[in-house]
């Protein structure tokens, strides 16, 4: 039987395997994938590299997955985002998923432009091991990640204690003193959850209102999400935006 660390990787591998089956049926010479960032996703580079290497071209959310696709020496022109007015698919992994399909992103300080990325494909593929999907109707057990302009910071912080609703904490390098600095220079602040969110939405936008920040962690289903494939050690489950509305 496979138990622990090993059955999340077996996990994972098997939602990146679905995910590449869900996505072959989409693609064609001509389309524009999309690729986030993490582990899930470098599985799916590697069960999918076969399908990828077929596409138009693709863009990715971080200097990690553009590194690992260098790396692994994968046939396939990287675009630059700003050049591309429409994604056709994006495939991208996440940290928490609610039974709403909102959205908790940005374990990997990726969040910014994987949020931008998301915002411009047609189709919005997530991959996550069965440890992501709470079976909660709101977010609340992640700390949400937001993106912060470094000169910010001392406001960011108090406006987010004014709102009542979370906890911040700085986040802060291991192999580096002080905090992390993410591809786009800025800052990142995890944000505890008080209470349970019940309406991401809103929050998502309550937060983007504040002076500093750049971007949130918050992927709300409604407008960022369409399938998430959740992969056990034997079995994925395939959670489609439709038959949940
Ligand atoms: C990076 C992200 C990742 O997609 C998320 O953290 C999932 O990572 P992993 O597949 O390694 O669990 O949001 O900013």
């Amino acid at each position: 039987m496979v138990t622990g660390k090993d059955s999340v990787e077996e996990a994972k591998k098997n939602a990146a395997r679905e995910a590449c089956n869900i996505v072959s049926k989409k693609i064609s010479s001509n389309t524009i994938l999309g690729l986030g960032t993490g582990s899930t996703i470098k599985y799916f580079i590697d069960e999918c590299r076969e399908f990828i290497e077929e596409v138009k071209g693709a863009v990715v959310s971080s200097y990690d997955t553009l590194y690992y696709m260098l790396e692994r020496e994968l046939d396939i022109p990287i675009y630059d985002p700003l050049s591309i007015k429409k994604i056709d698919i994006y495939v991208d992994g996440a940290d928490e998923v609610s039974t709403t399909l909102d959205l908790v992103k940005g374990r990997g300080a990726a969040l910014l432009r994987e949020k931008y990325l998301a915002l411009r494909s047609s189709t919005r593929v997530y991959v996550v091991d069965y440890t992501k999907y709470t079976g909660l109707e709101y977010l609340y057990k992640k700390p949400i990640p937001v993106e912060v302009i470094p000169f910010a910071l001392p406001i960011v912080l108090e406006s987010v204690r004014e709102l009542g609703l979370f906890t911040p904490v700085l986040r802060h390098g291991i192999k580096k003193d002080g905090p992390i600095v993410t591809d786009n220079g800025n800052f990142i602040v995890d944000l505890k959850p008080i209470k349970p969110i019940e309406d991401p939405f809103e929050i998502d936008r309550k937060l983007r209102l504040i002076h500093g920040v750049v971007e949130t962690g918050i992927f709300p289903s409604r407008e960022l999400v369409d399938v998430v494939v959740v992969g056990y050690s034997d079995h994925v489950d395939i959670l489609e935006k439709k038959s949940i509305e």
